[in-house]
């Protein structure tokens, strides 16, 4: 859900503001009603809230923590391309949520090049890939022609087996993915934390008058994040905003709002292998601590340096985890330590659609090899 309005929100973007726009969009879901679709330091849980801070500053070395090289494998894996090689054509059979963008962002933006892009159907038979969105796929409305043998279908979602549903028509069908999962042939995850080019540089907190803050827009009293909130909000104060509760954060003041939060709740609505969304990639980019609640930590520390964000796992209570935070607004210093990764790594947050196209487009480019996802509904929702 939230995905469908960050990419209408984000279709007619500049590449310089594509960023700022995309976090109102996601803002702009929680108070626009929307169509409902559906370390090396390992932290064990302490027992008392001392270990934890322990950990967290033993946990300062941090360097190698984050392995790009492994998320963006495939492609330092592939064949080399000559630049005589005939651009490869990608067909967007349906644009994702309906929103289209810019067909040359592969080169302008990605600095991707031999890529085609394009979303004229007349070029079925030409297109070395066809791009497919799971929410848009209707049996009705796939191509009828013969595939020609060189041709890759893949198919593109985002969104948690919980939140979308499986189809029977879907198996046999693809051969490549393009999903947050780490298993997808092609990994588009929510976001990124990247080394700094310029190497290291120092990292100003921006300024905090509210302690731990929370915006939800769908709220549902069974899933696992609303009940956590309830016990949370015994023992600790949380300003909860979003449809939620009826206090709406406007597009406008969504950034300052996540930045001036010490901690964020970044409560995943459904709780999936790798299914690590933007609720955390945001409030990473814009400067406060995320206190997540989805997969393990481990599975969070494959995608996110483990000093970078408290885990509600990391405590057996809530009270425990309230006590923590209380006890990082009195010590300045240890609060700073979840800020260290920054002098070396910058978080950023997936820019939808065009992100899955010309990744897509550049692995066919490189890899010719022969590929099928026979059973994707066991892949995905079994
Ligand atoms: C910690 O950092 C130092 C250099 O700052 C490096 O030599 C050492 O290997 C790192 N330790 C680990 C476990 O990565
Ligand atoms: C990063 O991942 C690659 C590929 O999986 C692996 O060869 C390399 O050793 C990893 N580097 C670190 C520092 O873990
Ligand atoms: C793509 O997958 C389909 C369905 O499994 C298969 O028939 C086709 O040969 C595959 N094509 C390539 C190029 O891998």
């Amino acid at each position: 859900m939230e995905l469908q309005i960050s990419s209408r929100v984000c279709q007619n973007v500049l590449i310089t503001t594509v960023l700022s726009i995309c976090f109102s969009g996601i803002l702009f879901t929680y108070y626009k009603p929307t169509v409902n679709w559906i370390n090396q330091q390992t932290v064990s849980r302490p027992d008392s809230c001392n270990d934890i801070c322990i950990n967290a500053l033993k946990m300062s070395n941090q360097t190698e923590m984050v392995n790009i090289t492994s998320i963006t494998n495939l492609l330092t894996q592939a064949e080399p391309v000559t630049p005589t090689d005939p651009d490869t054509i990608l067909l967007i059979w349906m644009w994702p949520f309906g929103a289209k963008f810019d067909l040359g962002i592969c080169r302008s933006r990605y600095n991707i090049h031999g890529c085609r892009l394009t979303d004229n159907r007349d070029q079925f038979n030409n297109a070395h890939g066809i791009l497919f969105h799971h929410r848009e796929i209707k049996e009705n409305d796939m191509p009828t022609l013969p595939r020609p043998p060189f041709q890759k279908w893949i198919w593109m979602n985002m969104e948690s087996p919980s939140n979308s549903g499986p189809r029977s028509a879907l198996n046999n069908l693809f051969n490549l993915t393009a999903t947050y999962r780490l298993d997808s042939d092609i990994l588009v995850p929510y976001g990124r934390i990247s080394a700094k080019t310029g190497g290291k540089t120092t990292y100003t907190i921006p300024h905090k008058n509210k302690l731990v803050c929370w915006i939800v827009s769908n709220w549902n009293s069974n899933h696992k994040r609303s009940q956590y909130y309830e016990s949370l909000k015994q023992h600790i104060s949380v300003e909860a905003y979003g449809r939620g509760f009826n206090k709406p954060v406007s597009n406008e003041d969504y950034s300052g709002f996540v930045s001036s939060c010490k901690f964020y709740l970044s409560f995943e609505n459904s709780i999936h292998k790798d299914y690590i969304t933007e609720k955390v990639y945001h409030p990473l980019e814009l400067g406060s601590v995320p206190v997540v609640l989805g997969p393990p930590r481990k599975n969070y520390e494959e995608l996110i340096p483990g000093n970078a964000f408290i885990h509600v796992d990391d405590f057996s209570t809530a009270k425990d985890l309230a006590e923590h935070l209380k006890l990082l607004d009195q010590n300045e210093d240890l609060y700073r330590q979840y800020f260290t990764w920054r002098e070396h790594f910058v978080a950023s947050s997936t820019y939808f659609g065009p992100e899955h196209a010309c990744w897509a487009c550049d692995h066919i480019r490189r890899y010719k090899n022969y590929r099928a996802v026979n059973d994707l509904n066991g892949w995905y929702w079994g």
